[in-house]
């Protein structure tokens, strides 16, 4: 099999498999930030992606698609259900996410994350040239780097960690707890959204493993010292710049704010249909404030997109349960024939449909509970080239490092909320326009090149560090 330098390893592949009306079968782009982020990294490198379909029982050989050479790594249903959706998205995401939901511990689940992560493990160890680099991404595959290394001791590994880690308290909750971390210390370069989630993984590591840390460096028994450190992760922005110019795109934005009647103004919720992004939170503090009489449905409209996701996991159903109940008690009491309160809109669409909501959108909602980054924020910030609208930022989230200038919430302050959201009606266009070209500002210069070249370089020099007679 032909080798390559750089090998990327997600669960997910960076396309999916769509079969048209007539049965044919086509490999699209996902529309994930992953990918979006990556894809450029690929291009003019000697490169290869390990991945998921996303379909249970698929066996594929590899393939190229949008220039990219394809690993599939195939699943069975079995380990759909206790590999994806029971280890990775049961017991870590909810233990992670501070425990919005309870975590379920099922040893058999540990079993299936043990053996898909050394499937992958061994398709990234095949197919990287001597002295390659891995970059492994995401706590779907948190055992992966200590298994490549074992495999190949000759090649680099990175690890990028896209969602929170939490605080010792939660983490030690786990009961493979020192498993995962010696999984992850396998990678020279660990990379974490938050110089707190970082802080936190070096706290496990010293707590859990009783090994030294100096700064960012883990003093490993065996000489080795990988670094753990904040990397927050950005967006493409030129395609969000390039759409939100285009005048059928502007006119899409006037189009969907007359499809509302016309409010004065448009709150926008852009999620994952996720308990951990807060959509119930949000819709309270509407509700709320359409019941109070603050505000009415002629004048602020609220458009909810929660795309479908996870969708056989018993905590996702019960979310989307309580939004659907929430969201029809509201508008059947507020809306009018004219006019619907809460616009539900449980559905997946193209960014240029998307761009077209962030330009009719006033005030955009990001109201999440806990968040690694949160990338809907910065890509709403990169469409407003006209430095109007108004960004509610929770403070859990990862991007509200970054993004100061937002208006802040602690989303399980109902009444802090109200104010927020009243806030964002009224702000003042000076206001709004100072706020955002300083957002724009931070968006701008810290984009996804920005990120994958400042990984890459650190993991550089940490190849440098563990071959200088090789690399210099
Ligand atoms: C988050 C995770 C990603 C994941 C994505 C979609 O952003 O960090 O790793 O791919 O959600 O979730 P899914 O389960 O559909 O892959």
């Amino acid at each position: 099999m032909t080798t390559a330098e750089f090998v990327i390893v997600a669960n997910r592949l960076p396309v999916d498999r769509v079969i048209t009306p007539d049965g044919e079968e086509i490999w699209r782009t996902s529309p994930g930030g992953l990918v979006a982020a990556l894809e450029p990294v690929m291009h003019g490198v000697d490169g290869a992606w390990v991945g998921w379909a996303g379909v249970a029982g698929l066996e594929l050989s590899p393939f190229e698609a949008n220039d990219i050479r394809l690993i599939p790594v195939s699943l069975s249903e079995q380990e759909v259900q206790e590999y994806y959706e029971g280890f990775s998205n049961d017991t870590i995401w909810p233990l992670y996410h501070d425990v919005i939901a309870p975590p379920q511990y099922h040893r058999e689940w540990w079993d299936a994350y043990m053996n898909v992560n050394l499937r992958f493990a061994t398709a990234a160890a095949d197919a990287v040239a001597q002295g390659g680099t891995v970059w492994v991404h995401d706590y779907q595959l948190q055992l992966v780097p200590e298994m490549v290394r074992a495999l190949r001791p000759d090649v680099t590994i990175g690890y990028f960690h896209h969602i929170p880690f939490p605080a010792h308290g939660l983490y030690a909750q786990l009961p493979w707890r020192d498993q995962v971390l010696r999984g992850l210390l396998g990678a020279d370069v660990i990379g974490f959204q938050r110089t707190q989630d970082a802080t936190n993984f070096l706290m496990a590591v010293k707590r859990r493993l009783g090994v030294e840390t100096k700064s960012s460096t883990v003093l490993l028994p065996d000489g080795r010292r990988p670094q753990a450190k904040a990397f927050p992760i950005s967006i493409d922005t030129a395609p969000y710049i390039e759409l939100a110019k285009r005048p059928d795109i502007q006119a899409r934005a006037v189009e969907i704010r007359e499809g509302l009647g016309n409010p004065k103004c448009i709150l926008l919720g852009v999620d994952r249909l996720d308990y951990t992004k807060g959509i119930r939170h949000r819709i309270k503090a509407y509700g709320e404030l359409l019941d109070q009489g603050h505000i009415s449905v002629e004048d602020v409209a609220f458009i909810q997109v929660a795309s479908p996701s996870r969708e056989r996991v018993d905590a996702y159903m019960h979310l989307r349960d309580e939004v659907e109940l929430a969201t029809g008690r509201i508008n059947g009491s507020h809306d009018t024939l004219g006019h619907t309160a809460i616009r539900y809109l449980h559905q997946g669409y193209p960014r240029e449909e998307m761009v077209a909501m962030y330009l009719a959108a006033d005030v955009m909602l990001v109201t999440a509970l806990r968040d690694g980054m949160n990338l809907v924020a910065k890509e709403y910030v990169a469409t407003r080239a006209d430095n109007r609208g108004v960004l509610v930022l929770s403070e859990f989230t990862g991007a509200a490092d970054e993004l100061r200038q937002a208006v802040r919430v602690n989303p399980h302050d109902i009444e802090g909320l109200k104010d927020a959201i009243c806030a964002a009606i009224e702000m003042p266009r000076e206001e709004q326009s100072k706020r955002m070209r300083s957002l724009r500002k931070r968006v701008l210069t810290h984009d996804v090149k920005a990120w994958s070249h400042s990984f890459l370089k650190a993991l550089d020099h940490a190849s440098r560090a563990r071959h200088p007679q090789q690399k210099t």
